[in-house]
């Protein structure tokens, strides 16, 4: 398994290009099977994640063409079978994605029950409930979803979420996409993700309304054409560079983003001391070299402060002048990278769903073991401004939702390189 290497203490200085929202390109990847038609998805991050979406077409019998611009065309007319598999899915949650189009479009699916992951049970049964809600007869056994529309195909439902779920809302929209009827889902979640999944559905002749609020209207057509389609900026990958900016004291531009769609995590980092500036489609970060402030976070759905940031701001409070409570409120398991920075000196105390993290003047490098996702991020966050080296281990967690990491940090001037495992 391949590791990082990063010895701490530059200051990070420079600009970086954000890449495409891995949350967005995966349920627009899996909306491509709605349509009758070639579609083409262009500013998808090189990720594993999209590499896992890609495959799994290709066992589905889809056979996406990349172009030279990395834009993926995709022709669901192609499909030979109506599977995905449990070997994929257990690597990738977001696969049942696919289950709510191939259900509304080809009328059964089965999609393996993706399994919990490092940061909590995951349940699908928002997904599920939805479907059946639109007429879909679905059983789960020996681990896999097995899903079919009723005669006639899927039917408009009127859709309460007990909770607010992300994919959940993706799955149900994509699915009334192509129902008969007008559906109506409620206490849905307002992501900017979930609105670039409105407007792809839209831009390929669908009729969603409202997505961006909790009440989304769909009414949903025949059919779905060809349609040529770029994914918006990835606003955690956004709001991590520039964390690496405030824990290092340092400046950062990045480029090719939005401040609209993080403005809570904006907030959070002038509380913290930083000088923003911003544009139409970039966010300059100075900290003028000073050392940040402790700042209090509670995590909830958007447009509240992003759980995807919370372990990121973690690493900035350990490292920052006073105290700050950091309240996890979506993850019942969320803080594994807590137990990593002890590792690295930090004083941070957790007691259910709150950590109290104590800033201290340094932290230490040391070797530490990356989790999940955001957790290895901000292992990384935390090495960049430790003392000495610091090596992590199980970085194909970051690999999954962060391009190019250490070329990009070392364009902002961190002494950072991946050894081959
Ligand atoms: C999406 O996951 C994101 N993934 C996650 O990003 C993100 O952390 C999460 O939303 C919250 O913002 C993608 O978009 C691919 P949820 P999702 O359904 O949709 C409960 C990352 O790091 N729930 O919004 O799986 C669930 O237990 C990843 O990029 C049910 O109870 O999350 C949780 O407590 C990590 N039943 C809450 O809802 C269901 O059927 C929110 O989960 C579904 C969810």
């Amino acid at each position: 398994m391949d590791k990082l290497i990063i010895t701490g203490g530059a200051r990070l200085d420079g600009e970086i290009r954000i890449s495409g929202a891995k949350n967005a390109a995966l349920p627009i990847l899996a909306a491509t099977l709605l349509a009758d038609g070639p579609v083409t998805v262009g500013n998808l991050p090189h990720l594993h994640d999209i590499t896992t979406m890609i495959e799994l077409f290709g066992r589905m019998g889809i056979e996406p063409v990349i172009d030279e611009k990395l834009a993926v065309e995709i022709d669901p007319r192609t499909i030979k079978t109506l599977v995905a598999p449990y070997e994929l899915v257990k690597t990738m949650r977001a696969s049942i994605l696919v289950l709510g189009p191939m259900v509304a479009r080809f009328g059964k699916a089965e999609v393996a029950l993706p399994g919990g992951c490092a940061i909590g049970s995951r349940p699908v049964d928002l997904h599920i409930r939805g479907l059946e809600a639109m007429g879909a007869k679905i059983e789960v056994e020996s681990g896999y979803i097995k899903a079919e529309a009723p005669e006639g195909g899927l039917r408009g439902a009127h859709f309460f979420f007990d909770t607010v779920s992300v994919t959940g809302t993706e799955n149900i929209m994509m699915a009334a996409a192509l129902a008969k009827g007008r559906s109506v889902l409620q206490n849905a979640a307002r992501e900017p993700e979930v609105v670039d999944l409105a407007n792809f559905i839209n831009a390929m002749g669908g009729k969603v309304q409202g997505a961006g609020t909790d009440t989304i209207i769909i009414d949903g057509v025949e059919r779905l054409a060809s349609a040529t389609y770029r994914v918006m900026p990835d606003r955690i990958e956004t709001g991590t560079y520039l964390v690496a900016a405030a824990v290092t004291g340092g400046r950062v531009k990045v480029k090719d983003t939005d401040p609209t769609i993080l403005e809570a995590v904006l907030e959070k980092l002038k509380e913290a001391g930083a000088e923003l500036t911003t544009g139409e489609d970039w966010i300059e970060l100075d900290m003028h070299g000073k050392r940040p402030k402790a700042v209090n976070l509670r995590t909830a759905p958007y447009p509240a402060f992003p759980t995807d940031m919370q372990a990121q701001f973690i690493s900035l409070n350990a490292i920052a002048e006073g105290t700050g409570a950091v309240i996890e409120t979506i993850f019942e398991n969320r803080f594994m990278h807590v137990y990593e920075m002890h590792r690295m000196g930090a004083q941070i105390q957790v007691e259910g769903n709150t950590a109290i993290v104590t800033g201290v003047p340094a932290l230490k490098g040391a070797p530490v073991m990356a989790t999940d996702l955001r957790a290895s991020a901000s292992l990384v966050l935390s090495a960049l401004v430790a003392e000495g080296d610091t090596l992590i281990d199980r970085i194909y967690h970051i690999d999954r939702g962060y391009e190019c990491i250490e070329e990009k940090l070392q364009m902002l001037g961190a002494i950072i390189r991946r050894v081959p495992g």
